[in-house]
């Protein structure tokens, strides 16, 4: 699943160390908005961690959510390499479309924007996640349009 590799690249880069756990789920909640099922399952797995002990931490940490609080979730990378090519913008296009802020979710429920650092894809600088799918490249214009067909 493509939309994992933002968790493979910490998990390596933590050498796939079971005390490692809660910086992995902190680095799928900033990328996925949530931490879903398959998710939690993904990281059990490649940890050798039964999933009784990932749920465990990930309902204990209030910082963890199990749930989407939108139906889709934007999340805009302003890690450096990102930055450096205007991710800052495209993230305030965004707020001033939807009329919320970063870490917030539309009055109707259809889009939580939210931002990360460094989403482990800085080749493909600025990065957005759409619906936990990374995309590279990015631009404002894009990034509207694709909200756009999420409000119809
Ligand atoms: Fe955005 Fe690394 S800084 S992916």
């Amino acid at each position: 699943d493509k939309r994992f590799k933002i968790l493979e690249v910490t998990m390596k880069r933590n050498h796939y160390r079971q005390d490692a756990l809660i910086e992995i789920l902190h680095k799928a909640q900033e990328a996925f908005g949530y931490l879903e099922p398959d998710v939690l399952e993904y990281v059990a797995h490649a940890l050798k961690l039964p999933l009784s002990r990932v749920y465990g931490v990930a309902t204990f940490y209030h910082l963890f959510s199990l749930k989407p609080s939108g139906k889709h979730t934007c999340v805009v990378c302003l890690g450096t390499a990102c930055y450096v090519k205007g991710s800052d913008k495209i993230l305030a296009a965004l707020q001033q479309e939807l009329g919320i802020k970063s870490g917030e979710t539309t009055a109707d429920k259809q889009i939580s924007l939210l931002s990360a650092r460094c989403l482990g894809a800085c080749g493909i600088a600025p990065a957005v996640v759409f619906d936990g799918e990374v995309t590279g490249k990015q631009t404002a214009e894009n990034v509207l349009e694709k909200i756009k067909n999420w409000q119809q």
